[in-house]
């Protein structure tokens, strides 16, 4: 069975800059239908929908706060009015990060982590489960600090992502529950752990230090690109990687090997 999206429906949420947006371009270039989800930036996503059909693809945009309590909620009743049956593929990407040193982290921006990376994504499963059915996929994009803590962090003063890391260790936790819990019903559950990325996210590899720190991590010497993510989850989404459930993917460049 060829590793092809063709006629594929597939919701990316996040989907308007870094990340997102490459996985939703790689994901139409392979002849799905996609879903263009977005926060607060409706331009962004606007021109994404744009490239995709400039190019030939289909796709729309949707917005949702998937900070609100009802964020996924709302993001599936306007799925579910856009294409009324089944969801090939729901690939959560969206997400958020924040360095702090530890005496600096607050309850507000904890929470607002734990809202929009864990919650959101939990809820987003619930909610879409009757678009999915025999075939459907779920991939996850977590990180490398799920498992292995980044650059130098425990340094005395150094801002660090402990809060942030966490998040991606309850979605690789959920990853595995999902699986076993959905396989029965035939649907398949991934997470895609990338490295450093560069993105608006990752704009400290902008700077010297940043990407020298980078760079020491990592076995391949280069700064990541969202492409390189997109073609991975392109391919777990697809049938090619029919017989993965339950698994985590590094794109990492070999980071902290
Ligand atoms: N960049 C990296 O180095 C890196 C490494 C490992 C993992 N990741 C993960 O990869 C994913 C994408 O990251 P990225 O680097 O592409 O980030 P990014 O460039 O900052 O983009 C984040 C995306 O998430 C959406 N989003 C954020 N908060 C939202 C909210 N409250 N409601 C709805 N949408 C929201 C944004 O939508 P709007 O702009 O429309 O609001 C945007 O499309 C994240 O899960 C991140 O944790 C990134």
């Amino acid at each position: 069975m060829a590793s092809t999206l063709t006629n594929k429906v597939v919701l990316v949420t996040g989907a308007s800059r870094g990340i997102g947006r490459a996985i939703a371009v790689a994901i139409a270039a392979q002849g799905a239908r996609v879903l263009v989800h977005y926060g607060n930036n409706g331009a962004d996503a606007d021109g994404v929908v744009a490239a995709i059909r400039a190019v030939g693809g289909e796709a729309d945009a949707l917005q949702s706060d998937l900070a609100a309590p009802d964020g996924a909620e709302v993001l599936a009743a306007r799925v579910k009015a856009l294409i009324g049956s089944k969801l090939d593929s729901l690939i959560l990407n969206a997400g958020v990060s924040k360095a702090a040193k530890i005496e600096d982290h607050t309850v507000d921006a904890f929470d607002n982590l734990f809202n929009i990376n864990v919650r959101s994504p939990f809820f987003l499963v619930k909610e879409m489960l009757p678009l999915l059915g025999d075939g459907s996929n779920i991939v996850v994009v977590t990180s490398v600090v799920a498992k292995a803590v980044p650059g130098n962090s425990g340094q005395a003063g150094v801002p660090s992502i402990p809060a942030y890391a966490a998040t991606k260790g309850a979605l690789e936790t959920l990853v595995k529950h999902w699986a076993s819990i959905l396989g029965p019903k035939g649907i398949r559950v991934n997470a895609v752990a990338p490295g450093v990325i560069a993105t608006d996210m990752s704009n400290f590899t902008k700077t010297e230090g940043g990407r020298q720190l980078t760079l020491e991590m990592q076995a391949l010497k280069r700064i990541g690109t969202p492409e390189d993510v997109a073609d991975v989850v392109a391919f777990v989404a697809s049938d090619g990687a029919r017989w993965i459930t339950g698994a985590s993917i590094p794109v990492d460049g070999g980071s902290k090997l």
